[in-house]
């Protein structure tokens, strides 16, 4: 028996594979000229006076609510960068463990051991690994979602993925690329996925209950039903599933959304490399339209964690082979294999956390593509209500999607059956964005947009075929390939989105590619290691809908990751301080008070810092002005003018807290009274290498310190005089 090296997590969890031609500079110059006419022709007002914050419905006159953001401060004394294995928050805040990887969900199960031999099993009703995306749903007496209830509540979260190396007694078991020990397979089939947890707290003291009936874990095992127009289609069905209506489980859930009837949405990122298609022998049983969405999508390899290599003790039993998505049977549908189980993954999928016995549903209308999450825009009564989402890879989109039917607060009470009236049917589009500071919203819709048959790189057949291959539809309508979308959040108080473009590389944003709404390439200033080039430091954009149907925005960048000492003309474009830089955004979180907390996921600011959040206190989009940075590579230089936010110094962004090493900072959720909130610490160690595992050395030994494996957690945060974290209204 033979240990193998693990694959390397830090660098598979994104996929890049888009080789269209969209949106060079050049394309972007000449949309430029037509979005101006159009802007002028349909709103009357020309696009050189967007900056003078007086356009659409989020300037200082028409939002509803803009007062109270001057009076929100935030009150704590930033923390220092840090390289120690802790948790630092600011003074006068107290950060506690409350949910780690392998605690117990059901008063039967025994306490983790963290050796790795906790049976396989016994991970069905234990926290998962890599805690991602997270939501706080008040819980009333009646077992009813209560919104303001801070005292009782559902903390459900996601599971994104694994360190298999902690997971089991010596690192995964890997016998000439075969998994050889199924209960090593059967527990990463059940760490992977989401939790809910009943939290409850007193006074300042959060705890989670271990024997609540709402606590469940949801895996890549759990049955969910296909729903929306994808559903019941050939391309769904499976030996699993003959009709086409339902799959087994969830994967690489990465961010989340939520509803307005109280349910979660769970989102499917990187499902795409969990799928055994060895091309060599599956590429010429396909057809031409299958190995384009196969290519667009990353469905090609061994398999991340190689689980359809195991072998069941019964053959009847498909908990493995299924993850083989290689066309092996003779049907003519795939009702006797797998062929078309990557299918079913890639989607946003509805949990309802009050509903202990309900089957999750993926929303086919909200597309399928490597989700990062679902951010629900503003909640208007009788109007249509849209979720924001980012694909999450080098040169992927933005998209948001519309449901077709308006909202109705008598809905809120319904559960799953909400769902089905507003995320199965809907309109779906994809973000173009103009160097002027404008941007449209391209419809997605077959027959549109050169989504149609006749496209030379994929011949659409219908709008089911352009929901399951919502990549290759956006190339097709010319959207615009962005730094790899992240998390998005939605200002409460004027309803203005921002995401999070967490970094890109040299290869995939070149000098040239380089554009107005991702304007940056520069050599990153490691002190260590090898130099990272491109954009390795990312940037926060923003943009302001006119309504939640708008088809046309306007945008700027808010934020320029950068370390401090960087070039304050071409790099550090947003003058952050020794106190507020950093690099990497990923996570993305709105507060109720209007605080917004951004998290890091960073392989650049490492030589400096471990991963971090800050807390800030926004300005609008339109608050800043046009700037030109001047991109240099080698001898090349390219100048590309861009709108940027009004800077924002000490005094409105501000470093709330460093995690421990080779940790990302991901996920946030607080109580509905803001004097808790709830952060996860995801993959502390996860740099740590076989070679050093095997002498019982971690790079972190996160939380529990010692010498013990580095876990995964959820911490909660309170202030020690009682008050709302960060700041508040004063
Ligand atoms: Fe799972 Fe895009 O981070
Ligand atoms: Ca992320
Ligand atoms: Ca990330
Ligand atoms: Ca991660």
């Amino acid at each position: 028996m033979t240990l193998e090296s693990p694959p390397m997590h830090s660098t598979i969890d994104d996929q890049d594979t888009n080789t269209s031609p969209n949106a060079s500079f050049d394309s972007v110059l000449s949309a430029r000229l037509s979005r101006r006419s159009l802007l002028k022709g349909t709103m009357g007002l020309a696009a050189g006076t967007f900056f003078g914050g007086s356009l659409m419905a989020c300037s200082d006159d028409e939002s509803p609510a803009a007062a109270p953001l001057k009076t929100l401060k935030l009150d704590f004394t930033a923390v220092p960068k840090s390289l120690a294995d802790v948790v630092t928050v600011p003074s006068g805040y107290t950060a506690s463990v409350l949910y780690r990887l392998g605690d117990p969900i059901s008063a039967g199960v025994a306490e983790y051991l963290n050796n790795g031999t906790d049976a396989g099993a016994t991970y069905a009703q234990r926290a998962g690994d890599h805690h991602d995306g997270m939501q706080y749903f008040g819980l009333g007496s009646g077992g009813t979602y209560v919104p303001t209830a801070s005292d009782r509540g559902l903390l459900v979260m996601n599971h994104e993925a694994i360190t298999p190396l902690f997971l089991h007694v010596a690192g995964p078991t890997i016998v000439g690329g075969v998994r050889t020990v199924n209960d090593e397979v059967v527990k990463e089939l059940n760490v992977h996925g989401v939790s809910i947890i009943e939290v409850s707290k007193t006074g300042s003291t959060v705890a989670y209950s271990r024997s609540s009936v709402y606590n469940r874990r949801i895996t890549t095992n759990s049955e969910m039903l296909m729903a929306g127009p994808a559903a019941k289609t050939a391309a769904m069905i499976t030996k699993y599933s003959v009709d086409g209506s339902r799959t087994r489980g969830t994967v690489n859930n990465c961010a989340h959304g939520y509803t307005p009837w109280g349910t979660y949405l769970t989102c499917e990122e990187n499902y795409a490399g969990y799928f055994r298609r060895v091309t060599a022998t599956d590429n010429p049983k396909r057809t031409q339209k299958e190995l384009a969405s196969f290519a667009r999508n990353g469905v090609a390899g061994n398999g991340r964690e190689l689980w359809a290599t195991a072998t069941a003790t019964n053959p009847a039993d498909t908990t493995f082979t299924r993850w083989n998505t290689e066309k092996l049977g003779t049907s003519a549908d795939g009702s006797d294999d797998f062929r078309n189980v990557a299918n079913t993954y890639g989607w946003v999928v509805e949990i309802d956390p009050f509903a202990a016995t309900s089957t999750p549903k993926k929303r086919t209308a909200m597309g399928r593509f490597a989700h990062e999450g679902a951010w629900l825009g503003p909640v208007v009564a009788g109007k249509p209500l849209v979720w924001y989402q980012g694909d999450d890879s080098r040169n992927e989109y933005i998209y948001k999607y519309v449901s077709n039917a308006n909202w109705d607060a008598a809905d809120a009470t319904r559960g799953l059956a909400a769902g089905d009236k507003y995320l199965d049917d809907g309109k779906l589009y994809v973000a173009k964005f103009a160097a002027d500071g404008t941007g449209t919203w391209l419809l997605l819709a077959f027959g549109s947009n050169g989504i149609t048959a006749g496209n030379t790189a994929y011949a659409f057949a219908d709008q089911v075929d352009v929901l399951i291959n919502v990549r290759l539809a956006a190339d097709a309508a010319g959207a615009t390939k962005m730094d790899r979308p992240e998390w998005g959040a939605v200002n409460p108080k004027n309803g203005e989105v921002y995401m999070t473009l967490t970094n890109n590389n040299s290869t995939l944003r070149t000098l040239a590619s380089t554009d107005a709404a991702n304007p940056r390439f520069y050599n990153d200033a490691r002190t260590t290691g090898t130099a990272q080039r491109g954009n390795p430091n990312g940037h926060i954009i923003r943009w302001a809908d006119g309504d939640n149907a708008s088809t046309s925005f306007k945008w700027d960048i808010f934020l320029f990751g950068a370390r401090a000492t960087s070039d304050p003309t071409n790099i550090n474009v947003s003058a952050l301080t020794a106190n507020n830089d950093f690099s990497s955004p990923d996570g993305l979180w709105f507060g109720s008070s209007g605080l917004l907390w951004i998290q890091t996921d960073d392989g650049a600011f490492t030589d400096v810092t471990n991963c971090m959040m800050l807390a800030c206190v926004p300005g609008q989009v339109g608050d800043g002005g046009k700037k030109t940075i001047t991109n240099t590579d080698g001898a090349a230089t390219k100048a590309v003018e861009t709108n940027v936010s009004a800077p924002m110094g000490d005094e409105k962004l501000r470093r709330f807290l460093v995690g421990p090493k080779d940790c990302e900072i991901t996920g946030i959720a607080e109580t509905p009274d803001r004097k808790a909130i709830f952060v996860n610490i995801q993959h502390p160690g996860e740099d740590t290498s076989a070679a050093s595992f095997a002498t019982g050395t971690f790079s972190s030994s996160w939380p529990g310190g010692g010498s013990t494996r580095p876990r995964s957690a959820t911490i909660v945060i309170t202030r020690n005089d009682g008050g709302e974290v960060g700041g508040g209204l004063v």
